[in-house]
């Protein structure tokens, strides 16, 4: 299937785009890689008419304050409903956050999108915890080989494999005992060590409880 991959993030084609990444490691290994077009910086309305003559459409998206970002809902915004039965369109969103449950909303919307466009849905996956990709590269193997997998199985059958789409989505929502160690890592200041590192760096450490909106 003639498909187009979008990357929804803000950042477009920059290296610390996690969403480039991972367009680029859905396509790694197919045979035929789709097309890649980043929505930031585009005309939407030219690109939304460009996209609509492929069979199918990824959209990959980071969440910004639970939501989509705004250029993505431009993107959409300029859409036109497909005028036969044979357009598929489907998301990929990778965000920071842990749980995936958080994603329940926009992708709820997104499937609500596609009958509205009467596009076919192929669904929405969702992976969580993944801020740090650009900057760890290394600790995210297994993300890299699970896209890797989940683009050539759907170069193969048109489709999101669903054991794939499980495993990234894991966990949905955090277990009681890892909650109890977040609380404790937290109580500690252990979560603390990276961000007061950046701090430090950026000369604010010492204005972090500032207040100046009260
Ligand atoms: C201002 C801001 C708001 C964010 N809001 C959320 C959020 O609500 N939920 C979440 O899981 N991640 C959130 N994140 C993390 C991003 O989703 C994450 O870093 C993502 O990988 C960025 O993708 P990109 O590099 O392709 O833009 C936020 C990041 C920033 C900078």
């Amino acid at each position: 299937m003639n498909t187009i991959i979008l990357n929804g993030s803000p950042k477009g084609n920059s290296i610390n785009s996690n969403s480039r990444i991972f367009a680029e490691e859905f396509i790694r290994n197919m045979k035929n890689p789709c097309e890649i077009r980043c929505i930031a910086n585009a005309d939407t309305k030219e690109l939304a008419r460009y996209a609509a003559g492929f069979d199918a459409i990824i959209i990959i998206l980071p969440l910004y304050i639970h939501a989509m970002p705004g250029i993505v809902m431009k993107f959409i915004e300029n859409m036109e409903p497909a005028a036969t039965e044979d357009k598929y369109i489907g998301f990929i969103i990778q965000a920071g956050f842990m749980e995936t449950a958080q994603e329940r909303f926009v992708e709820a919307y997104f499937a609500d999108l596609a009958k509205q466009l009467n596009y076919n849905y192929l669904g929405t996956v969702s992976k969580g915890e993944a801020a740090g990709i650009y900057m760890y590269p290394k600790m995210f193997k297994k993300v890299f080989r699970l896209l890797n997998d989940l683009g050539s199985a759907y170069e193969e059958t048109n489709a999101f494999d669903k054991n794939i789409v499980k495993e990234l989505g894991k966990p949905y929502e955090l277990s009681k005992s890892i909650l109890v160690i977040l609380s404790i890592v937290n109580k500690i200041g252990l979560s603390n060590v990276g961000w007061h590192r950046e701090l430090k760096k950026n000369n604010t450490f010492d204005k972090r409880l500032d207040k100046p909106f009260l």
